[in-house]
């Protein structure tokens, strides 16, 4: 049963768009698991960035179907432009695109919580997408699933019930607008022809696709420390984003899962609030931020910029089980005379070696220098053609998480992607 996670190692915005286009020509299905449109994988398509929300990047190649499984939550309004956009593209998602009868739907007046919250509540940096709410509601037993649409009469007053009662919690709690529903209805309805073809049971399809021997990529959102239970609560997400989250979030089995590939850029980023030990407060940050194109793919917010931190990275081995690597961005370094790196911790009665969530606000990184390579790796093939100190520096890394570096992205292109020779994903 050959299911293959790529997961994000850190705050998001790794680059599992790009890793998980470059393998999916390897792959029958791309699923995601968790998340909804908060996320922004972008990915070089025909010299363009198209960001996918919603749906798989897996779909840009031709031969992969894509899944949106039960752990996710779905924006319709937000899915019809992602077609669109697509078919603008030439990408068409008929037959191709299977979204799970189980996922809960986000509505305008979770969007209008989530807004409201981040101004007149403690803030969080949310992408204002709704996301919480959504998954409060689902926890809450009050959420709307996408099934529902085929029974329209039924759909419509539960959606009249919700909006009547969060539009009385907005008012009364948050002295916020209330939201009409004759609006709400009809968007939803506008796009009932698009949508009731993709309605699926995603837990069968991705399970008999498995027994016949097909290829499948499970495509994560976020990252490890955004995660719901393990990451730096609660400047988290509302989802789970780490590979325990797969099986539940598709409904297969986790045996389905023969590997996992860790995803980390060759720093680190966060978007949003919340603790960050490496964080450049200086002006290199924004040099970097310059030369990585660092903002964010959903809100075009600033990312926040640090130097790579592998104790995070050995957490992130821990929680995922991961023993391969996959290391992005390489090439925004190439200007840097010396690199720093966080490798453990001191903190106020000694040190550690893993990031821990717990003990976040005190943990002091301990850095250790490299050279810079000072040249462009761009046009690099293989591992051999780097510059030594490049070499040394994935060699640094692979050594102190005691993983594999299996590949490295060099720039945005798919062509800008080198695979350590012999490895084979799905062999
Ligand atoms: P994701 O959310 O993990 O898929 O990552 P995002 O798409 O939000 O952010 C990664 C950004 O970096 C995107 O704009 C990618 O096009 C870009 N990118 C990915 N890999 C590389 C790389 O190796 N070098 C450079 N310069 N950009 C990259
Ligand atoms: P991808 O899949 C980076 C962050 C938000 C905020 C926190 C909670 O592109 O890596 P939410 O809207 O989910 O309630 O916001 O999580 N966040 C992300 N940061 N990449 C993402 O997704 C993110 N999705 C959510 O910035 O700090
Ligand atoms: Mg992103």
């Amino acid at each position: 049963m050959p299911g293959i996670a790529v997961i994000g190692c850190q705050w998001g915005d790794e680059g599992k768009g790009k890793v998980i286009d470059f393998f999916a020509r390897e792959a029958e299905i791309v699923a995601r698991f968790n998340g909804g449109p908060n996320a922004g994988h972008t990915v070089l398509y025909q010299n363009q960035p198209v960001v996918f929300h919603q749906i798989p990047c897996g779909l840009l190649n031709p031969k992969t179907k894509g899944v949106i499984g039960s752990g996710c939550v779905l924006d319709i309004g937000v899915l019809g432009e992602e077609i669109n956009s697509l078919r603008n593209l030439g990408v068409e998602i008929k037959d191709r695109l299977f979204i799970d009868y189980r996922v809960h739907l986000i509505f305008p007046y979770h969007k209008a919580i989530d807004q409201i919250r981040e101004k007149k509540r403690a803030k969080i940096g949310t992408t204002g997408r709704g996301i919480g709410p959504a998954y409060e509601d689902k926890s809450a037993r009050i959420g709307i699933r996408l099934g529902e649409l085929k029974d329209w009469g039924e759909f419509e007053s539960r959606l009249k019930k919700n909006i009547a009662f969060k539009n009385f919690y907005l008012m009364t709690v948050y002295d916020g607008e209330p939201l009409n529903e004759r609006e709400i209805i009809e968007e939803v309805e506008s796009e009932l022809p698009n949508l009731l073809p993709l309605i699926a049971d995603t837990s069968e399809i991705i399970s008999s696709s498995l027994k016949r021997g097909e290829r499948v990529l499970f495509e994560g959102a976020q990252g490890t420390l955004l995660d719901l239970n393990y990451g730096t609560y609660p400047y988290v997400t509302s989802s789970f984003t780490t590979v325990g989250a797969i099986p539940s979030g598709l409904g297969i089995s986790p045996k389905a899962i023969k590997d996992v590939i860790g995803v980390a850029k060759a720093y680190t980023t966060r978007v949003g609030e919340g603790p960050f030990p490496t964080e450049i407060k200086e002006e290199l940050g924004e040099r970097l931020r310059e030369v990585g194109k660092e903002f964010g793919a959903t809100t075009g917010r600033p990312r926040r910029i640090g130097w790579l931190d592998l104790g995070i990275i050995r957490y992130a081995k821990r929680v995922n089980g991961f023993d391969k690597l996959f290391i992005t961005k390489l090439d925004v370094l190439d200007e840097m005379p010396e690199i720093l790196v966080a490798d453990g911790y001191l903190t106020n009665d000694g040190e550690v070696e893993d990031f821990d969530p717990e003990r976040v606000w005190e943990l002091k990184p301990k850095y250790v220098k490299l050279k810079g390579w000072q040249e462009s790796i761009k046009k690099a093939k293989k591992f051999s053609d780097l510059p030594k100190p490049a070499i040394d520096y994935l060699n640094f890394i692979a050594e102190r998480t005691e993983t594999e570096v299996i590949g490295i992205s060099i720039g945005e292109r798919r062509e800008e992607t080198i695979i350590k020779e012999g490895f084979n994903l799905f062999s």
